[in-house]
């Protein structure tokens, strides 16, 4: 069974995958850190972020396997992961790990931007995970302080603003819901209660 978590920044989408994967045994990839490996290596060997050729080079070269790095999470490798998302060669690149992982025997859950659209059309199960900008801001903005991140909530609630842009408008893969995915709006749900309404969710979409 393949199950297809997308959503914008911060809505949750990460920890709901997680649980999910959980409760049904199967192995489960943040698509995203990917994306911030590419614009973490392509900075650190001094390219612009928008060098299409340095991030396309350093996507191939990507170690899927190391993906725990905790600089991975930080403000600015997620703003330069947007940067090298939009290109279609970075993307094209990482399709093909995507693709392999979720073929597992088994199969997988998966979270990210374009998950129910590009990368698992076929998907069993998609769910398209939602929050308002300032419920998404204020949640990222507790994950950094809980870190010892120094942040300000201003600056948090811009940055997914300007992510939720990026992402939404680029050519592509831009993130949307997919047509057959099940929307679930989190605002005003703790993450008991989002597991729950998914997992009710997921269900009705496998006939379980
Ligand atoms: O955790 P958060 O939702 O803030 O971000 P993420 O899932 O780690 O993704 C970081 C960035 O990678 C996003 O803002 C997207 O630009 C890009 N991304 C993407 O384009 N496609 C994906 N399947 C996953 C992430």
């Amino acid at each position: 069974m393949i199950i297809a978590i997308d959503g914008p920044a911060a809505s949750g989408k990460g920890t709901l995958a997680k649980r999910i994967a959980d409760l049904w045994g199967l192995p489960c990839l943040d698509t995203g850190l990917l994306y911030r490996a590419v614009a973490r290596d392509v900075a650190a060997r001094g390219f612009r972020l928008d060098d299409p050729w340095a991030a396309l080079a350093l996507a191939r070269s990507i170690n899927a396997g190391e993906l725990c790095d905790p600089e991975l999470r930080t403000p600015k490798v997620g703003d330069g992961a947007s940067i090298v998302a939009r290109m279609p060669m970075v993307r094209g690149a990482l399709l093909a790990y995507q693709r392999n992982f979720s073929a597992q025997p088994g199969g997988a859950v998966l979270d990210g931007r374009d998950i129910g659209t590009v990368v698992c059309p076929w998907a069993d199960a998609k769910i398209y995970v939602t929050a308002t900008a300032e419920v998404r801001a204020k949640r990222r903005y507790n994950e950094y302080v809980c870190r010892g991140e120094p942040v300000v909530y201003e600056a948090v609630l811009a940055d997914i603003l300007k992510r939720d842009e990026r992402d939404s408008s680029r050519e592509s893969a831009p993130m949307r819901a997919a047509a057959d995915a099940d929307l679930l709006d989190t605002s005003e749900l703790d993450i008991e209660a989002a597991f729950d309404a998914a997992v009710g969710l997921i269900k009705r979409k496998i006939g379980q």
